[in-house]
């Protein structure tokens, strides 16, 4: 039997954290983060003294014991020496640092197989991120990029986080710019995706 996979790609808060869990509880599948990877990396490098801008070291410290990512039907989180730091991955800061070294290529290949290896033969996976439909799991079944207005997303993550609308509307741009336009594996409409606006959809 062939590994089943559902991906949902798209740009900073636009819902696929939500949808991804959601559709993979009610259907009886797993669901991983991939951008839970980049986020765990950057937080680790920070905790361990690893610069941010040194490429081979990232790619190394990917491979440390001191950290690993797991899956839950809740969510996907970061164990560092055996602590859950699941708030201090969250922030936004931190996202800003993922998406910087998510640009390095000795990163992303690193990242891949692990993620990679979150789909099995024995179950179907639903897999949110910016390259899973490009990149991590190209042969997937259902693809699907989901976006919603700058002015839409900032709000959602705002109200979530009581954090401030317009400075996480332009860190938000910012980070969307920079994960678009990196030379690898940039965030874009899969081949054979389907676009989905969630901008009106409200939350539970
Ligand atoms: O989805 P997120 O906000 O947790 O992702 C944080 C950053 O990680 C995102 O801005 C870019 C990077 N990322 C990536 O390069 N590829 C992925 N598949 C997922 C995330």
């Amino acid at each position: 039997m062939k590994n089943t996979v559902v991906t949902i790609d798209g740009p900073a808060a636009s819902g696929k954290t939500s949808v991804s869990r959601d559709v993979a509880n009610a259907m009886g599948w797993k669901w991983v983060s991939t951008g839970i990877f980049y986020r765990g990396l950057a937080y680790v490098a920070l905790e361990e003294k690893v610069a941010l801008d040194d490429e081979k070291a990232l790619a190394t410290l990917c491979m440390s014991p001191v950290w690993t990512v797991e899956m839950s039907p809740q969510e996907t989180y970061v164990l560092y020496k055996n602590k859950k730091v699941s708030v201090e991955v969250s922030k936004e800061e931190i996202g800003m640092h993922a998406s910087k070294i998510s640009q390095f290529p000795l990163v992303r290949q690193a990242l891949l197989a692990a993620q990679r290896a979150c789909s099995s033969p024995n179950y179907v996976l639903v897999a949110e991120g910016r390259d899973c439909g490009t990149v991590v799991f190209p042969e997937a079944a259902l693809k699907v990029y989901l976006t919603a207005t700058s002015d839409s997303r900032a709000q959602r993550r705002a109200l979530e986080k009581s954090e401030n609308f317009q400075e996480l509307k332009d860190l938000q741009k910012k980070r969307d710019q920079d994960d678009k336009q990196r030379a690898i594996a940039p965030l874009q409409i899969p081949e054979g995706g389907y676009v989905v606006d969630s901008s009106t959809l409200g939350q539970k």
